[in-house]
C-alpha cells in the first residue's frame, strides 16, 4: 500500500468513503491566505448540517488577521499559541443552547457538531487544513467575538489554512504531527445492547 500523504497511514477495516480517512487534523500550516470565495465555501458547507427541528444552533465567527485576529490570538491556550497563529483563519465556535422562550436546546451541541465536521471535510475537499481547538479562553471568547454569554456556549477555536510541513513548526511538534488511529469500531458501536 502506497500512501500519498506520507504523515498520513490511517486504512479503514470497512469500505468507506476516503474522505472520511484523508482528513486529519495538521499542526503545520502554511501562511498562504485564504480567498473570500473559500472561506464563504467552508460556511456554506457547515450551515448545511442537519439540526434537531432545523434550528441551525451553531455559530461562527471567524478573524484571518488584523487587530482582529490578534484578539482571537490571544484566547489561545500555550500550547495552542505555538502554531494556531500560522494559520490563516481562526474560527471560534458558538453553540446556542437556550431559544427565543428561555428553553434549553438539548441537541445544540450535536447540532454544532455536525456543522463543524462539515466544515472540516469540505476543507478537506480544497486541500486545507483544519484542527479544532478546545484550548481557548471559553469566556473571553464571548467578548472577543460579541456573542451574548445569556443565549450560546462557547463550544471551541478552529484553526483553517493551508497544511504545512514539518518545516514550519518545532521540531518536537513535529514528531507528534501525524494522523493518528482510532478504537476499534467494535468498542463503539453494538448491536442491540451495550455490553
Ligand atoms: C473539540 C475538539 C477540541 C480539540 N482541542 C484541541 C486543542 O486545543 N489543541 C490541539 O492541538 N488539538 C485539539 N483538537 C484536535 C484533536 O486532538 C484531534 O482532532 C484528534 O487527535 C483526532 O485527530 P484528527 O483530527 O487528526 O483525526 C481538538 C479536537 C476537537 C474535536
Amino acid at each position: 500500500m502506497t500512501f500519498t500523504d506520507k504523515k498520513n497511514s490511517r486504512i479503514a477495516d470497512a469500505d468507506v468513503e476516503p474522505m472520511f480517512t484523508d482528513r486529519w487534523s495538521s499542526k503545520a500550516f502554511t501562511s498562504e491566505k485564504l480567498s473570500e470565495d473559500q472561506i464563504a465555501s467552508l460556511f456554506e458547507a457547515a450551515h448545511w448540517a442537519p439540526s434537531a427541528n432545523n434550528r441551525q444552533p451553531w455559530l461562527f465567527v471567524y478573524s484571518t488577521d488584523g487587530p482582529d485576529r490578534e484578539k482571537f490570538n490571544s484566547l489561545l491556550s500555550e500550547g495552542n499559541a505555538r502554531y494556531v497563529p500560522n494559520a490563516a483563519m481562526m474560527v471560534l465556535v458558538f453553540a446556542r443552547t437556550v431559544d427565543d422562550e428561555g428553553n434549553k436546546i438539548r441537541t445544540s451541541h450535536f447540532d454544532t457538531g455536525a456543522a463543524w465536521m462539515s466544515l472540516a471535510l469540505q476543507a478537506n475537499r480544497m486541500g486545507l487544513n483544519t484542527r479544532a481547538l478546545g484550548g481557548i479562553d471559553l469566556d473571553a471568547a464571548y467578548d472577543v467575538a460579541g456573542v451574548p454569554r445569556d443565549k450560546f456556549e462557547t463550544i471551541c477555536g478552529i484553526a483553517v489554512g493551508y497544511r504545512g510541513t514539518d518545516d514550519d513548526i518545532h521540531p518536537r511538534m513535529a514528531k507528534q504531527n501525524f494522523a493518528n488511529d482510532r478504537k476499534d469500531v467494535s468498542e463503539v458501536a453494538f448491536n442491540g445492547k451495550y455490553s
